[in-house]
């Protein structure tokens, strides 16, 4: 793939020039903001939330009505929260890993790992919007993204990033494991069936950092555009900044995750792998005028060299056939890292 443009400057460089009143017009993402199907509704009351405990509980009624939950929340809303004290991930930890984040994102812009990656499934990348190379409109947002399993990558700065980042993956990777064994039972496998099929020992697990600038013209920019994201689960925490939507029955939704809640997304592989019972969640990042949003994605995939197709088991039946086109999943990614975020551009349905 081509190499983006070297002198696209980060957003957060942009943000901080004297007198900003007013974006450059290659950041206007929106025209004629905000259109009917662009308000938000604030509806966080409803949205689900699931409590890990009880999905890995000895009760066999109430695992099994964690099952349920997850189910349903899977189907209605692709969306959930994960509660406060029962995800197994430390507050302290949480706290610490948007701390480093922040101090990434403030090193000077030079000793930042390079600008411009030569490739976009290089295992290190720092840069801003989304694909640059092949952008004309740009996001309001910079990002690093590192793949940290089944290779485990980071940054050498800040140091205390290599300190916390082995810790963070390990504690979420356990978070998706009890959340696919969940699902496996709910499609109907075995609980274990659905982590064989994909290959999870060797989960691609990619950790991303997200900073969102202050921004003079939030109606008419993004943080990044609706988009589903190409795995099966993505965590999110944030820096108590909210700006995450999600499409909820035609609407967006603003989601703020309450405190030391995780939020999670369903990605295209949970789509295709359940042959579309768990649809992927179309989201997208809003930004504002008043507080710089940092939000760190782990995104949980299958292992990169698995083939992924709807599991065997749900399309044997008389009457099921396969809804989506097998494809690997490396290459799946490196279709979707190679152009611009486009919805659910990449995700093939058989005709
Ligand atoms: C993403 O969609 O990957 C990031 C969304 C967010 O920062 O809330
Ligand atoms: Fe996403």
């Amino acid at each position: 793939p081509p190499s983006p443009p070297s002198n696209i400057t980060s957003v957060k460089k942009l943000s901080e020039s004297p007198n900003l009143n007013s974006i450059p017009s290659n950041y206007a993402y929106y025209t004629n903001y905000p259109t009917e199907t662009n308000i938000a509704s604030n509806s966080d009351d409803s949205i689900p939330t699931i409590d890990l405990s009880l999905l890995t509980s000895d009760n066999p009624d109430l695992r099994s009505k964690a099952i349920q939950d997850l189910d349903k929340a899977c189907q209605d809303w692709g969306f959930f929260m994960v509660m406060v004290v029962n995800h197994g991930i430390p507050e302290t930890l949480m706290k610490a890993m948007l701390d480093v984040t922040n101090e990434f994102f403030n090193l000077p812009e030079e000793e930042k790992p390079e600008f411009q990656p030569k490739n976009v499934v290089d295992p290190i990348r720092y840069g801003t919007s989304f694909n640059t190379a092949k952008e004309k409109i740009f996001c309001w947002r910079d990002f690093l993204k590192v793949f940290v399993h089944p290779q485990f990558h980071c940054p050498d700065k800040p140091e205390s990033l290599r300190e916390l980042l082995p810790e963070y993956c390990e504690r979420t990777r356990d978070v998706v494991r009890k959340l696919v064994k969940g699902i496996s039972e709910s499609l109907g496998l075995e609980e274990s069936e659905m982590g064989e099929a994909l290959d999870l020992g060797s989960t691609l697990q990619i950790f991303i950092a997200n900073l969102y600038p202050r921004c003079p013209n939030p109606d008419v920019a993004l943080g990044m555009p609706p988009h589903s994201d190409h795995g099966l689960f993505t965590l999110l925490i944030e820096n108590g900044v909210g700006g995450l939507q999600i499409q909820h029955k035609g609407r967006w939704v603003n989601v703020n995750a309450l405190p030391n809640s995780i939020l999670v997304n369903t990605g295209d592989h949970l789509e295709i792998f359940s042959n579309g019972k768990y649809k992927s969640v179309m989201h997208r990042a809003v930004v504002n005028n008043k507080k710089t949003r940092i939000s760190i994605a782990m995104a949980n995939g299958p292992s990169p060299d698995t083939v992924v197709s709807p599991a065997s088991q749900l399309v044997q039946t008389k009457g099921c056939v396969a809804s989506y086109v097998p494809m690997k999943y490396k290459d799946y990614l490196l279709s979707q890292q190679s152009n611009q975020l486009n919805g659910k551009s990449i995700l093939k349905q058989v005709q």
